[in-house]
């Protein structure tokens, strides 16, 4: 093989050594189904069983929602009533953009500069259900999702999660106890992941939302940890669509823009879109291999242009060979 060849391909090879690398986490979650940590249908009673009250209950009974302030809008008064009625034994909190911002301000101080940094408002919607989880423990529940059964079997694992499809897992309905070492991890990673991607929507997702909680939970789940420390995962089953299913879904999806439009249609053609990324790789590859080929193999025989494409001397040649190197 010619030198220049063996280069080119080296540099290739760090290169997507170095994607990997930093997506490692990302690549990694699409495989993870979270079926070692899964709450198995079998072990939650039924609705109303004697079983429940044999279980331990360590998630204490308070239920978190947030919205803007009281003024709850009327498609989700429904769902909201369902659990506040559903539960008159919990406590129930609704977290306005007001209490939400004096909370920080008093229990976590060093938070609230990102806090008010973020851009959208869904954003801090999104920190401050893991803050009150970490602090009060019980269970956030979005105001969109109504309550189908009593809460009571989930209550018996000290955090839980549910599932998403095809990857993931959301931040819509989750249960803690308070400070479980999950959701420590979740808070004091919030400020390293706001960051800005161009796209709201893929910022949202990434600095606050499902897509962050994913990431941290996967880096979670990679160290072995003992049984009180796991996170279990509610599955989609379990979530909804079934009798026995503990929610109950109004969709009045908070997402309208262009951009929640271009994820939901990249979500649905991901096979096509992968496929098309390794077309868009190789023929990227293919460029830079040309142009690698013009810039330093032909250079003795150029015609004296200059700049890129000026007369390269042997001597030079090997100069510049090893500088990139
Ligand atoms: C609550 O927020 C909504 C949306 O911003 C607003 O229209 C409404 O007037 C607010 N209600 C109160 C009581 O402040």
């Amino acid at each position: 093989m010619r030198r220049g060849t063996i280069i080119f391909l080296v540099i290739n090879l760090l290169v997507i050594g170095f994607l990997l690398n930093a997506f490692s986490t990302l690549i990694g979650l699409l495989f993870e189904d979270g079926s070692s940590d899964a709450i198995h249908r079998a072990e939650i009673p039924a609705p109303g069983s004697e079983l429940i009250d044999n279980r331990t209950q360590l998630i204490p009974k308070i239920i978190h929602q947030t919205y803007i302030n009281e003024s709850i809008p009327a498609q989700w008064k429904a769902g909201q009533q369902s659990c506040i009625d559903l539960h008159d034994d919990y406590e129930y909190k609704l977290w306005t953009d007001d209490l939400s911002r004096e909370f920080i301000s008093a229990e976590y101080p060093w938070f609230l500069s990102t806090f008010d940094s973020y851009r959208f408002p869904i954003q801090r919607a999104d920190a401050i259900r893991y803050f009150v989880l970490a602090f009060y423990g019980g269970i956030y529940i979005d105001l969109d999702d109504g309550c189908n059964r009593r809460l009571d079997p989930l209550l018996s694992y000290p955090a839980w999660v549910r599932r998403t499809v095809p990857t993931g897992i959301s931040n819509d309905a989750m249960g803690s106890v308070p400070q479980h070492p999950f959701f420590l991890r979740v808070i004091e990673s919030l400020s390293g992941y706001n960051r800005h991607w161009v796209m709201p929507y893929i910022t949202v997702m990434y600095s606050t939302g499902p897509l962050f909680l994913s990431v941290i939970w996967k880096e979670y789940m990679d160290v072995p940890r003992p049984a009180e420390e796991h996170v279990r995962i509610l599955m989609p089953d379990e979530y909804k669509g079934f009798k026995w299913s503990f929610f109950n879904i109004s969709r009045g999806s908070s997402w309208h823009g262009k951009d929640a439009q271009t994820i939901f249609w990249m979500g649905k053609h991901w096979v096509l879109l992968t496929v098309a990324g390794f077309a868009i790789a190789g023929v990227v590859g293919l460029c830079l291999w040309s142009l690698w080929s013009m810039w330093v193999m032909r250079g003795i025989g150029g015609k004296g242009k200059r700049g890129l494409w000026r007369r390269i001397s042997a001597k030079e040649r090997y100069e510049l060979v090893d500088r990139m190197a």
